[in-house]
């Protein structure tokens, strides 16, 4: 029998992409990020679902291209049906159903919070594979949680942010230094020339599973208006290790609850997902779990981290395996729990 080739659609946010895989590879995954926001400073809902429906056609073409199959060796499509953007999420959610009328091919609903979870079953040359259970910390520009992973289907979020998500922190904190959206990996970059230990801001004192970054945020507003006062050139004399500092205080808070989440449960098997997983030293200070607590740990391929569709391919490859189908009843939904 042949393998199942499925078509995965992602648009939650301001990425438009669509790949194919066979089983679980991946033979093609295209993703177009909108440029058009980092003139606004964030996305803008409005504009991203209208790059989503100019962008749409050509990505799903591309990526079948690039796959070298016809559409007719499609056997499903999944897409993501939330949370997210309404606006984005409607026009892969419409997209996916009326390519699926069309090839007379099931449909396959993807929550987008499991899709980076799953990118860690994607199959690889030389990968660890990954078992159940197992924690995954996945951290997004929209999203901070700790989760626990008893099965494909079976998944409990054990704690989660209070407010702001640890990629919003990047980049709101990134904005507030003159840093384009999404500052994240720039603060990143950054950070690797500057020194970590140079300012002090304060952690969130949370007892629990729960993380919270709107203090961190406004405690680097109030400490940088302070200096510009001083000096107004505070912020360029001193870029790279107000960087690092911020991304130390941001990396040891996640940290600290994925230890916590460690003795509460005693799972030893450690997983990152999503945008922030992306992380220089968020991925170091994961693998040092290893030698610190005798975990095993499990870092994503740099492509799966940010939004992309082999993530959604890989959620519509096994629920086709479980035959978990949707119909065309289904609606995108803004607001969708795992
Ligand atoms: O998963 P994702 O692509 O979209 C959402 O589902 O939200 O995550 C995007 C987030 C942005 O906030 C971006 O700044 C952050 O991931 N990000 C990073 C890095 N790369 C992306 N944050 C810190 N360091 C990075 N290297
Ligand atoms: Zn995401």
């Amino acid at each position: 029998m042949k393998t199942p080739i499925i078509l995965g659609i992602e648009s939650s946010c301001d990425d438009t992409s669509a790949a194919i895989i066979q089983g679980k590879k991946i033979l093609s995954n295209v993703v177009s990020t909108q440029k058009i926001h980092q003139d606004y400073g964030g996305v803008v809902p409005e504009l991203a679902s209208r790059v989503h429906l100019q962008n749409i056609v050509p990505v799903v073409h591309q990526a079948i291209q690039l796959a070298n199959i016809n559409k007719k060796a499609i056997d499903a499509i999944s897409f993501t049906r939330g949370p997210g953007l309404l606006g984005s999420l409607l026009v892969g959610t419409s997209f996916a159903k009326s390519l699926s009328m069309s090839l007379n091919v099931p449909l396959i609903e993807v929550n987008h919070m499991q899709g980076h979870i799953f990118a860690h079953f994607i199959e690889e040359d030389e990968k660890k594979n990954i078992c159940f259970p197992f924690l995954c910390l996945t951290v997004s520009g929209g999203h901070t949680q700790i989760v626990k992973v008893n099965d494909y289907f079976d998944m409990e979020v054990l704690g989660e942010t209070l407010d702001d998500a640890a990629g919003e922190a990047f980049d709101k904190i990134g904005k507030l230094m003159g840093l384009e959206y999404p500052a994240g990996p720039m603060i990143d970059n950054l950070s690797q020339i500057g020194n970590k230990d140079k300012f002090k801001f304060p952690l969130p004192k949370l007892k629990g599973i729960k993380f919270s970054f709107s203090g961190i945020k406004t405690s680097v507003l109030y400490f940088i208006q302070k200096e510009v006062e001083k000096n107004p050139n505070f912020i360029k004399d001193n870029l790279e290790d107000l960087c690092a500092s911020v991304q130390k205080t941001i990396i040891s808070a996640l940290l600290d609850k994925i230890k916590l989440a460690i003795k509460i449960t005693g799972i030893k098997n450690v997983a990152i997902a999503g945008g922030v997983s992306a992380n220089s030293e968020l991925r170091r200070e994961i693998i040092k779990l290893e030698s610190d607590l005798n975990c095993k740990t499990f870092i994503p391929k740099f492509e799966y981290t940010t939004d992309n569709a082999a993530m959604i391919a890989v959620v519509g490859s096994i629920k086709y395996e479980h035959h978990k189908f949707s119909d065309l009843k289904t609606v995108a939904t803004a607001r969708y729990k795992i």
